[in-house]
């Protein structure tokens, strides 16, 4: 089998990843054999898949821009997976060239394609951690070392809590990194559903087996358990969106149809 010379030491390259499989969609080449077998398959049933997460990469460079613009220069980007055209420090830096970020994943090809990335970059850095313990990632050094929490922060949680089963509390993870955020901070959210993808749910499950094969499930949840993530605060204008709807820089009408699956949003802590 290949073994890239990129590939990190240790790691099962017999496995797919999330974050692999998600680097191969948007074209990226930080992907292995096993990981598009795995997207082929998932778009036998859901052709449109990569067109879903172009319009998440779109709205998560939307998102940045918008909260660099409200003054925002500190970013925590949680599940920020392998950095691909566009990541959050440049889109960031392109409005507010101080902006400091912190990426964390739990994903060793991502973690070191970040380090990689991030050489000598001062004012941002990569944590190798669990979205499920959330102190871990607040009390780490790294982080502390770069973020100032007390002032406000925007939090990203873009395409990861629909990894995150429901026997892991993932209210409970993101309600304490709500809590430990500054007022002003932002929270920056996708997540997949059922609801907006132009195909019988039947069908869309499909695609959804081929992550729990894989031993990553894939936990698609209503609109109404997606806005529970945003508990206690104020959404920004137009709400928890379809992605192309969300602060639209071009005709939302004219997006492809599957880009409206799932939902976005960015709530503030008052
Ligand atoms: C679909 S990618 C999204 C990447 C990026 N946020 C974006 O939207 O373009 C999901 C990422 O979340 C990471 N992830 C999944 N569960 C996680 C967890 N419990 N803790 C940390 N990272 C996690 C995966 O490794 C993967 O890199």
């Amino acid at each position: 089998m290949e073994r890239p010379a990129w590939a990190p030491r240790g790691i099962d390259i017999s496995v797919p990843s999330v974050s692999r499989i998600y680097d191969f969609y948007l074209g990226g080449s930080h992907n292995f054999e096993v990981d598009r077998e795995a997207a082929r398959r998932a778009m036998e049933f859901m052709p449109g898949l990569p067109k879903i997460m172009q319009a998440n990469r779109a709205f998560m460079r939307r998102a940045v821009r918008f909260a660099a613009a409200e003054g925002i220069t500190q970013f925590l980007d949680i599940g920020s997976g392998i950095p691909t055209f566009g990541s959050v420090h440049e889109v960031a830096r392109a409005v507010s060239p101080e902006a400091r970020v912190m990426y964390v994943d739990h994903d060793p090809v991502a973690v070191a394609h970040s380090e990689v990335v991030l050489a000598g970059d001062e004012r941002a850095d990569v944590l190798a951690a669990d979205l499920r313990k959330p102190r871990e990632i607040l009390d780490s050094p790294q982080v502390r070392g770069l973020i100032d929490q007390n002032r406000p922060v925007a939090l990203l949680l873009v395409a990861i809590l629909h990894f995150v089963e429901d026997m892991d509390d993932p209210y409970a993870a993101v309600a304490e990194l709500r809590d430990s955020l500054a007022p002003g901070s932002l929270l920056v959210l996708s997540h997949a559903s059922y609801e907006g993808i132009p195909l019988p749910p039947e069908r869309a499950e499909g695609a959804v087996d081929v992550y729990k094969d894989i031993r990553n499930p894939l936990v698609m949840r209503s609109r109404e358990a997606i806005a529970r993530f945003f508990e206690g605060y104020d959404m920004v204008e137009p709400g928890l969106v379809p992605m192309p709807r969300w602060r639209p820089e071009t005709a939302p009408e004219d997006e492809d149809a599957y880009s409206f699956s799932g939902f976005a949003g960015v709530g503030r802590k008052a």
